[in-house]
């Protein structure tokens, strides 16, 4: 039995956010880019019959901005190049594209070079690495994706699309929708987490959010969802790392979320690093033409990842760069990133007959049709407009809504003893730890974040408190390093104080590319600085700065309150103040398990069953089952966990009837209940299990959530709605499938709890 894929599921768990804007068809973004690509058909092949084999070649190579660049452009490791020499080229007509340069003005200097000093007049598209935020920075994706917030994401990608589109930028390489379950791999940052699902809505909403409706507007962007595909499952979570899975869970796990971006009308893609299978990536003709196109229909066009195409050559799939050129462009990577192996090999590849020039032309067409949808052939000088740019970029709207999306990305881990929130007057406060008064709030992928803007935990924290407010700040150790005396003076602050804050975890360098880390623990110098200043005795609220989930242990792990605050971007300091002094109340949920230990990596909460499951309850701990003498299998902190500052209680789950008939609906509420004194925002999360199928299934898969404020004393019930669709998996024929039979389903806080019931599905 075979079932179209289901729609439904992402709605009904957009929808129950309340995201509008996010579930707006993506049909008219699609028509429009149609109506531009068929207004501007006959100019294209007009230009392929009149372009050289070099103009094509060069049409599709990218090269990093020189004339933009700045030193923290990071990435381009050489593309500060040689502004001349890259003018030369594209006057030559050897270069289509440029990235991470940004800038109105100087944009439109570039652009007038291709439209009036060269032979054909191609307008250059503009690309930039714009991940969460260009001047204004917003909360890491993985941070933002603790919101559980989809219509925050669609708004924070709208802004960021916003403020790079008026800075002439038409494309960004976002959203990145690699699913991330080994929380060593340091790109954890830059996606949703572990759970498809999840993923699949936020690959949805940040899409539509850079896209808007229409491609061709000024305030557009174009999204490219990365890296396809599977890199994020790199064995041992070392970054560009094979991997090699089986297709049913590349299916099930890793292509999921890049269709959801599809789906929502992404016109371009960035190929993978790593080694699939066997075959890289960015060499897959099956990932690149078969899936891409053949299955999904897609028709933007592919870039490669800074020289992954080159890469093949280390891969041990090329023997050399021609070989390269030649294998990367009949797997369908239509443009090249960097390596410059197109310009130098594409016209002696077709002239020798080892590259057929339709395989050139099919490229170059891709290509200068996602430019034609980008309004780049009605208007070469799109978006680039100074006084706009003044306007739009680093607006106040634009700071209002990352102090928002700060608000809502943090997670409360525990709160002993409703230790927050702190009142503001009263209490001396120490502030412990390496990140006290630092502006590195940004996370590891930003650009052009503006730093003079952006709010350290001190200032939010000034700003939150009466003038005169005792408030101490003691660094005690660097993020990796020990201070000299560095513990005694914090020791000696504790002392003094009435409440200490711990603001500790991994620095800005810690994750993100090419940072992986073999041991999640906090660093051993804050480990050491927490354990002295708790042995103080006074109570201890951590704050964890971290692009991963990690292994607590010690004095942090037994700290009365944790909270988890990520890098939340320009407004990190008041956002995190916000929550501290109970302004807003915490509401985010872990988008990522934190385990017991490190060695339980890859961890993620919808793991299969095994034939020896673990019993759940501890106490009945039997050997020669499926867990760690160290630990259980299972995490310290799950995926979905989360507190307000109120209890909440499930309660009276109801099924509308015990069995779901083939085209039937059922439906299965409980009462969410908060007791406690304040309002909250509860998150109530609906879980399946597929009890058997002709492929063993997880022991749990989230597959809806709704969000409730909850008054204190208040009750509510939540209602999701099962039909099939919800019910299906990927079966052995690779598509989705389904079997009669019994599931378990539950209506939970997270994934280790919950009410549980179950229902049998009938044909
Ligand atoms: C990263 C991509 C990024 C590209 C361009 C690569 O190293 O893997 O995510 O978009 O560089 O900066």
């Amino acid at each position: 039995m075979t079932l179209a894929p289901s729609r439904r599921a992402l709605l009904a768990g957009a929808l129950g956010v309340g995201a509008v804007a996010v579930v707006a068809p993506p049909r008219a973004l699609a028509q429009a880019a149609e109506a531009a690509i068929q207004r501007h058909a006959a100019r294209i092949e007009d230009l392929i019959a009149r372009m050289t084999i070099q103009e094509k070649a060069g049409q599709l190579s990218l090269f990093g901005d020189p004339f933009r660049f700045r030193p923290e452009n990071v990435n381009p490791l050489d593309g500060q190049g040689d502004p001349a020499r890259i003018a030369a080229m594209i006057r030559r007509g050897e270069c289509g594209s440029l990235f991470n340069g940004i800038g109105a003005e100087a944009g439109r200097t570039i652009q007038r070079i291709a439209m009036e000093e060269t032979r054909l007049g191609i307008p250059m598209l503009f690309a930039a690495d714009i991940i969460h935020g260009l001047k204004t920075v917003f909360p890491v994706p993985l941070a933002e994706a603790a919101s559980w917030d989809v219509d925050l994401a669609f708004r924070t990608a709208q802004a960021a699309g916003r403020e790079g589109a008026a800075s002439g930028v038409h494309q960004t390489y976002a959203p990145m929708v690699d699913v991330g379950r080994d929380q060593r791999w340091g790109r954890v940052v830059e996606g949703a987490g572990e759970d498809v699902y999840l993923n699949q809505l936020f690959a949805t909403a940040r899409t539509r959010g850079f896209q808007g409706n229409d491609l061709s507007r000024p305030d557009s962007m174009l999204a490219t969802p990365k890296h396809f595909a599977a890199y994020g499952a790199a064995e041992a979570g070392l970054d560009y790392n094979t991997t090699d899975m089986s297709e049913g869970r590349l299916r099930t796990t890793y292509l999921p979320p890049f269709k959801a971006a599809f789906d929502a009308g992404a016109l371009s893609v960035m190929s993978g690093f790593n080694d699939l299978n066997g075959v890289p990536a960015s060499g897959s003709e099956w990932l690149l033409s078969d899936i891409l196109r053949g299955e999904w229909g897609f028709k933007g066009f592919v870039v490669s990842d800074y020289t992954s195409e080159q890469e093949l050559i280390a891969h041990g799939y090329a023997a050399d760069g021609r070989d390269a050129a030649r294998i990367a462009l009949l797997a369908g990577v239509d443009v090249s990133m960097m390596s410059g192996l197109y310009n130098a090999h594409i016209p002696e590849l077709v002239e020798s007959g080892d590259l057929p020039l339709r395989v050139v032309d099919r490229a170059v067409r891709r290509f200068l049709s996602v430019k034609a949808a980008l309004g780049l052939f009605d208007d070469p000088y799109r978006g680039m407009d100074p006084a706009v740019e003044a306007r739009v970029v680093g607006s106040q709207a634009h700071y209002d809504l990352s102090r928002e999306a700060g608000r809502k990305s943090m997670v409360l881990l525990k709160n002993e003893g409703n230790l927050l929130p702190l009142p503001k007057t009263g209490k001396s406060i120490a502030v412990i730890g390496p990140f006290g008064q630092d502006t590195e709030v940004f996370g590891p992928w930003t650009i052009w974040g503006d730093k003079t803007r952006a709010v350290s935990l001190e200032a939010g924290l000034r700003a939150a408190l009466p003038a005169g407010t005792a408030l101490t700040f003691v660094k005690g150790a660097e993020a990796e390093s020990a201070i000299s005396g560095g513990i005694e003076a914090a020791v000696a602050a504790a002392r003094r104080a009435d409440v200490v804050v711990l603001a500790i975890g991994e620095s800005q360098t810690m994750s993100a590319e090419a940072q992986s880390r073999a041991d999640i623990v906090v660093p051993a110098p804050q480990q050491a600085l927490a354990e002295a200043v708790a042995a103080v005795g006074k109570p201890v609220v951590v704050l964890l700065r971290t692009g991963r989930a990690l292994e607590l242990s010690g004095a942090v792990k037994d700290a009365q309150a944790i909270l988890v605050t990520w890098f939340l971007g320009s407004e990190s300091g008041n956002a995190i103040a916000d929550v501290l002094f109970g302004d807003h109340a915490p509401s985010g949920r872990l988008p990522v398990s934190f385990p017991h230990l490190s060695g339980q990596q890859p961890y993620h909460y919808d793991h299969k069953a095994t034939g020896r499951p673990m019993d759940d309850d501890q106490a009945n701990r039997e050997e020669y089952r499926a867990q760690f003498r160290e630990t259980p299998h299972s995490a310290l902190y799950p995926f979905g966990h989360g507190l307000g500052y109120a209890p909440v209680t499930y309660s009276g789950l109801t099924l509308s009837a015990p069995t779901l008939a083939w085209d039937g609906r059922v439906t299965v509420s409980a009462t969410v209940t908060n007791t406690g004194s304040r309002p909250v925002e509860e998150t109530a999360q609906l879980y399946i299990r597929d009890k058997v199928a002709r492929l063993t299934r997880p022991v749990r898969e989230l597959k809806a959530f709704q969000k409730v404020t909850l008054a204190p004393g208040a009750s509510q019930t939540v209602q999701f709605t099962l039909d099939r669709a919800l019910l299906s998996y990927v079966g052995p024929e690779m598509h989705l499938t389904l079997e009669p039979g019994e599931f378990d389903v539950w209506i939970a806080p997270h994934a280790q709890g919950g009410l549980g019931g179950s229902l049998r599905l009938t044909r």
